[in-house]
């Protein structure tokens, strides 16, 4: 039996549309489809496999970790789950860590444990979350609601209550809804899903000293920016400011499904037993998987080299912008970039992915009008340079 796009369409239900292409095979930042054509990939699986497809060092802690003990359920720990969380601790501001299996369920998690943290020391009436339009935390309900996308949220009948929405980046516009009610504000340092919009540092401190003066908490949503995307091991640290609960995800298992809320001892008492928890977070093989990626990618060299890489990806933007002017800016920080479109090809973003892959390159979007870029952080200068003369031949399309 051969499967198609086509099977697509006839067995799966249809809340995606993927690419007409099926990759077949991946190593490092290529893919091969169906057919053999082979594809550079600027996506990482979008800002997952960040140390490329199938790296051999991962394979192997697949393999052995395979080879001895899958799952055990939480009635028993593990010693790969106790390794990952002393990593995550050591390397972080966090003393406590819990794990689930995707980044919708690490901020539901995060936003449950807010919810309880403020019933257990102020009351029930301190229920208020302050969130950002734009933003996106996943495809829970409570995370839709959450969220700052009315599409995501709409039509799913009531949602959860006491959750308010304020632009992003902009002080007052907390100082004007932030009060003791509020039990803790969520944002992404850097707004992925709508654009890469990065968090200005004192909007940042802003509302760090906000929540410290309302006794509320700060939760950071990481799971796109985290595990070295933006050049640190997790975005708070390039800004110097410290959430309460901070949430991980997409790269922590490279494409093995992880994911972890960190926060402090006292915080995290409110998750006494038997209060939040999930049959898969924290299984061993997941867990012996994230170990060695936070191993990898916490390397002070590793991260510098994403800097540099960085600079490589925006300068190489850049050329092609002088070459073809279709971007009004090209932003973000590590290897999360964005460039956005002129006006012209406002809502066309999804056009240059559909004529990159094309010219057998993997591009993402992020909201209408801005094209993604999140290769593996540990693209080649090889790979690079031959993802951007196939961008070069996609964008002189459009030009
Ligand atoms: C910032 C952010 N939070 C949460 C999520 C949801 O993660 P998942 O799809 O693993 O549930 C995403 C996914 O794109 C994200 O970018």
């Amino acid at each position: 039996m051969t499967y198609t796009r086509q099977t697509f369409d006839e067995v799966m239900i249809q809340n995606y549309n993927p690419a007409n292409f099926i990759p077949v095979k991946g190593k490092g930042s290529r893919v091969w489809d169906q057919d053999g054509r082979e594809y550079i990939d600027f996506t990482s699986g979008i800002a997952v496999n960040s140390l490329g497809h199938c790296p051999d060092e991962l394979v192997d802690v697949l393999k052995s970790q395979g080879e001895k003990l899958w799952h055990s359920s939480n009635w028993f720990t593990s010693e790969p789950t106790l390794a990952l969380a002393s990593k995550l601790v050591q390397h972080t501001f966090a003393e406590r860590v819990m794990f689930a299996n995707s980044g919708a369920e690490a901020n539901e998690a995060a936003l449950k444990l807010a919810r309880r943290y403020a019933v257990d020391h102020f009351g029930y009436q301190k229920s208020k979350i302050i969130s950002f339009k734009q933003s996106f935390h996943g495809r829970t309900l409570f995370t839709v609601s959450v969220a700052g996308q009315p599409k995501y949220s709409d039509g799913f009948g009531p949602k959860p209550a006491d959750i308010v929405h304020v632009p992003f980046n902009d002080l007052d516009a907390v100082k004007a809804v932030i009060d003791d009610h509020t039990c803790a504000v969520i944002l992404e340092p850097i707004q992925g899903e709508s654009g890469i919009i990065p968090a200005k540092q004192e909007f940042l401190q802003g509302v760090r000293e906000l929540c410290n003066q309302f006794n509320a908490l700060l939760i950071f949503d990481e799971v796109q920016t985290g595990v070295g995307r933006t050049g640190y091991l997790y975005a708070y640290q390039k800004y110097g400011v410290i959430p309460d609960i901070l949430t991980t995800a997409k790269a922590l298992g490279n494409g093995f499904p992880i994911s972890a809320m960190l926060t402090t001892d006292k915080i995290s008492k409110s998750f006494a037993p038997g209060v939040h928890g999930t049959t898969f977070g924290g299984n061993p093989l997941a867990c012996a998987i994230g170990e060695k990626v936070i191993d990898i990618i916490a390397q002070p060299e590793f991260l510098a080299k994403i800097n540099r890489t960085s600079a490589l990806f925006k300068a190489e933007l850049a050329k092609l912008n002088e070459k073809y002017h279709l971007f009004t800016e090209i932003r973000g920080e590590g290897l999360l970039i964005g460039a956005e479109l002129i006006e012209k090809f406002h809502s066309k973003a999804g056009d240059f992915v559909s004529q990159c892959a094309k010219d057998g390159l993997m591009i993402l979007v992020a909201g209408p009008n801005v094209l993604r870029f999140a290769p593996a952080l540990n693209i080649s200068e090889e790979e690079l340079k031959q993802g951007f003369e196939k961008l070069d031949n996609a964008l002189a399309k459009f030009s």
